[in-house]
């Protein structure tokens, strides 16, 4: 096992979600892997421990001076879909879908229940930013959990033990409830943990309406949208926008249907509506 990337399969951290919030009123819950005791279990507290130690207020900062400035490539949206796809790992057993799959699969779910095309597109798009792991970022860097940075990290964070390694943790220009903020700042003056959701928000924020840039930017920041843990740093267009945030994330985790899409067959489809919102190409 690589010490630094854990996981085995980049979506073992999404599979312990599914544990930690189960759908509600599962219709098939059985169809999902069974994940009592699981050595997967292992992997992800593995996984944690290092991105509670690492993600601190100065690494997020120099990650966002390493990719803000949005100079590693340029892509299609079909181009980084098919690269991103070449993140697909052998090494777990398991049947996994791939990432297209996934992106696939969450995307026409939201279009079957009648939403706006700009939120089906959301969902085609939400993890392209995990092509970070394609420019060799560790996994802790890319997914996980995502949580602000710059003040105490809320007991509600799964994990959250594992801050003790932190060295934001002890450090007292960060470790007070506010830490570097004001009462009700507003998350875009926020610091987040570094990883898919922060860099592709970047990537998008020319061209999508702002509910599908909270979608994206904010869809791992389950201590928020799952448990109200940052309702001090929150203002109204927060709290307004992550309605949208909360309406996303079943189809984030509940959309593994048995049959995988027929990528080729939607391919059209979802050209088009690339097409309506997005340029040919997009720097990321
Ligand atoms: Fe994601
Ligand atoms: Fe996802």
């Amino acid at each position: 096992m690589d010490q630094n990337n854990p996981l085995s399969h980049l979506d073992d951290w999404e599979d312990d979600i599914i544990k930690r919030y189960p759908e509600p009123h599962t219709k098939q819950k059985e169809e999902y892997r069974n994940y009592t005791d699981s050595p997967r279990d292992e992997l992800v507290r593995n996984f944690y421990k290092l991105n509670h130690h690492y993600q601190t207020f100065d690494f997020v900062q120099a990650k966002e001076a390493e990719f803000l400035g949005l100079s590693k490539r340029k892509m299609s949206v079909w181009e980084a879909l098919d690269y991103l796809n070449t993140l697909v790992d052998d090494s777990d057993p398991d049947i996994e879908l791939d990432q297209l799959q996934h992106l696939l699969q969450t995307a026409e779910a939201i279009r079957q229940d009648g939403h706006p095309d700009w939120f089906v597109l959301t969902g085609l798009l939400h993890d392209l930013g995990k092509v970070l792991c394609l420019y060799g970022e560790p996994q802790w860097a890319v997914v996980g959990d995502t949580y602000p940075v710059g003040c105490q990290f809320s007991d509600k964070i799964v994990y959250s033990e594992f801050f003790a390694d932190n060295p934001d943790f002890s450090d007292e220009r960060y470790n007070t409830k506010l830490g570097i903020y004001t009462e009700n700042c507003g998350l875009d003056h926020v610091k987040m943990s570094w990883g898919h959701d922060e860099y592709l928000y970047h990537v998008m924020k020319a061209y999508l309406p702002k509910p599908a840039l909270y979608m994206i930017r904010y869809h791992s920041f389950y201590a928020q949208h799952r448990e109200g843990a940052y309702n001090h740093l929150m203002n109204k267009e927060d709290h307004e926008n992550f309605e949208w945030v909360k309406k996303f994330n079943p189809y984030d985790l509940y959309s593994k249907a048995p049959v995988p899409p027929d990528a080729k067959a939607l391919r059209p489809y979802y050209e088009d509506l690339i097409a309506k919102y997005l340029p040919d190409e997009l720097l990321f």
